[in-house]
């Protein structure tokens, strides 16, 4: 466990008054990067697994924004489950962090937010070639 860990849980602050809860995100602190994608998962079927991939170039930011999911994260070194189950926090991934999405809730909307466009050719979907890359970091 020498190595730092290559992915943060995030607590956001949240401005919520009595009209209820408004949460921010502006890059710096809390999104270390310019966000040029988002998507989300939602209405994900049970038992389902998602990712079980590494990104050579993409860094991402994880909020489950409503129901909660489990994220698997393995950055070569150091793994973690983290449960996603407040909306005032998300999972920071740098780069080339293995993860894998489950026990998504009915209800789970899980936000993504990425530095880099959509590209497959960045997307390592072998474990075996993530081990490799991860220890040459
Ligand atoms: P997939 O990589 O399986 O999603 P996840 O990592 O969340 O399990 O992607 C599912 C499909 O959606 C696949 O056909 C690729 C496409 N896709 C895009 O076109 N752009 C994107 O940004 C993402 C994440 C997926």
């Amino acid at each position: 466990m020498s190595k730092n860990k290559r992915y943060r849980l995030i607590s956001f602050p949240e401005l919520g008054d009595e009209r209820g809860n408004l949460v921010v995100i502006e890059k710096g602190e809390y999104l270390p990067f310019e966000i040029r994608r988002i998507f989300y998962i939602y209405g994900t079927k049970p038992n389902v697994e998602r990712g079980q991939h590494a990104n050579k170039e993409s860094e991402f930011l994880l909020i489950n924004l409503a129901g909660t999911c489990d994220i698997k994260v393995e950055d070569g070194v150091n793994t973690e489950v983290i449960r996603l189950s407040k909306a005032h926090q998300g999972v920071y991934l740098d780069r080339m962090v293995w993860k894998t999405m489950y026990n998504f809730s009915p209800e789970s909307i899980l936000l993504v937010a990425s530095n880099k466009k959509y590209n497959p050719e960045e997307y390592v979907r072998e474990y075996d070639v993530f081990q490799k890359l991860a220890s040459e970091i």
